[in-house]
C-alpha cells in the first residue's frame, strides 16, 4: 500500500507495528487543508498530516488509520468501529468539536484512549469555538501547534500505553 496516498485507509500497513492501530478521524472541511483558510490553517495538506503522524507511529510501534468524512453519522460509525480495535483515537472533528453530541457518546463509548487535536487555538478565535463538547471525554487536548498536534497526540498515546 503506497502510505502518500492516505484517503480513509491504513497507513504502515505493511509495517505495522505491535502496540496496535491509532485511529485518527477528521471532521467536515479537513479535506480542503492545504487551499483551506491557509492564514489559518497552514499549507499542508490533511494528506501531509497524516504521513507525519504515520511516521511518528511507526517509529514508536504503531499503525495509523486515517478516516475523514463531512458526515456525523459516518464519523460516529467510524469510532464505534474502533473499539476493540484501535488502541486509541486522534479526533480532529472540525466544528463538530463544538456541537456533536453523538460524536461526544460515541467516544464516551469508546474504550481506548481519546486526544483531541486542532491545528488552530480554538480559544484565541471566535466565540462559537471556544467550547469543545468532546475535552470532557479525551484524555487531554493539543491545539494551536498545526500539524505538530497530530506528532505530539501519537508521543502522548505512546506515553499513555
Ligand atoms: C479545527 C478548529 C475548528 O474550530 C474548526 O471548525 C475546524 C478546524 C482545527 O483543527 O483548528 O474545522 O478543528
Amino acid at each position: 500500500m503506497n502510505p502518500g496516498s492516505i484517503g480513509n485507509l491504513e497507513v504502515n500497513s505493511g509495517n505495522s507495528g505491535n502496540r496496535g492501530i491509532i485511529l485518527v478521524v477528521s471532521g467536515p472541511n479537513l479535506d480542503l487543508l492545504g487551499t483551506r483558510e491557509p492564514a489559518i490553517y497552514g499549507r499542508a495538506t490533511l494528506d501531509m498530516h497524516i504521513q507525519a503522524a504515520a511516521e511518528e507511529a511507526k517509529q514508536l510501534g504503531f499503525t495509523i488509520e486515517h478516516f475523514q468524512s463531512n458526515h456525523e453519522g459516518e464519523i460516529v460509525g467510524s469510532i464505534h468501529s474502533a473499539t476493540g480495535r484501535a488502541v486509541a483515537i486522534i479526533a480532529n472533528l472540525g466544528a463538530l468539536t463544538h456541537y456533536s453530541w453523538s460524536i461526544r457518546d460515541a467516544l464516551a463509548a469508546y474504550d481506548g484512549i481519546v486526544v483531541e487535536v486542532h491545528l488552530s487555538n480554538p480559544v484565541a478565535r471566535e466565540e462559537f469555538r471556544h467550547v469543545s463538547v468532546l475535552a470532557e471525554i479525551a484524555e487531554g487536548s493539543i491545539a494551536g501547534f498545526g500539524g505538530l498536534g497530530y506528532i505530539l497526540a501519537v508521543k502522548a498515546i505512546h506515553a499513555l500505553l
